[in-house]
């Protein structure tokens, strides 16, 4: 077996029940992605429910007020995050019928969406074949792969992402970028991850070559 099957075989067996695995909704995977940027799964769940009640709609965003919005957010920090919100849904509201973008292109022009985002958006929601690449899924190719390039450099940017849009050709992209991003948060994790139930140890050139705590390679800036 390949490493995307393996990945998504393991997958299936360890997928948490997540709210957001359920929708091919744009506006409520944006909403899910946009708390998750800099929020813990556990921590951002609450949330992600409070604002898709408030909120059933990115109509109902768009009417909100920032007061409301911002006392909402309340906790998780980074208020930045929840201002972007309120001027895209607007934006969404005004330019788009209220019909939020499906399409990498569209989405990578909107306030509060980079690249990760913008990956994440169009291919739960449409299946387009854009890579998903986050902490997580650096760490796993470049523990699988060896790849020791910083991925922190342009560099690294530019050679992970050649090989994970690679990696996904062929592969259903709703499922294969959920599960390489789950099987980095749960599986090939930071610290002392239990290589020995892993799937891939047999193949993971980490493990082979004893690097798993050297890799991935971050320049300190
Ligand atoms: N973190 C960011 N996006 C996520 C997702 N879709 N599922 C689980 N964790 C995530």
């Amino acid at each position: 077996m390949n490493f995307q099957k393996e990945i998504e075989k393991w997958y299936e067996i360890h997928k948490r029940d997540l709210p957001w695995r359920h929708t091919r909704d744009a506006y409520v995977i944006w909403l899910s992605e946009i708390i998750l940027q800099q929020t813990r799964v556990e921590q951002g769940l609450p949330y992600f429910k409070r604002f898709l009640e408030a909120y059933p709609s990115v109509k109902d965003f768009a009417a909100a007020d920032e007061q409301q919005v911002l006392k909402l957010w309340q906790g998780l920090g980074y208020y930045s995050r929840g201002r972007n919100m309120l001027f895209t849904a607007r934006e969404v509201e005004k330019y788009h019928e209220g019909c939020f973008p499906v399409q990498y292109e569209e989405l990578i022009k909107l306030k509060g969406i980079g690249e990760y985002t913008a990956a994440a958006i169009s291919s739960f929601s449409s299946g387009e074949a854009r890579a998903v690449l986050d902490g997580n899924v650096f760490r796993v190719l470049s523990r699988y792969f060896g790849i020791d390039t910083p991925i922190n450099s342009s560099e690294g940017k530019k050679e992970f992402t050649a090989l994970a849009q690679e990696l996904l050709k062929g592969q259903n992209a709703m499922v294969y970028n959920q599960a390489i991003m789950e099987f980095g948060a749960l599986q090939c994790k930071p610290k002392s991850p239990d290589c020995i139930v892993c799937p891939l140890q047999e193949s993971c050139y980490a493990l082979r070559h004893k690097r798993v705590n050297d890799l991935p390679v971050k320049l300190k800036k």
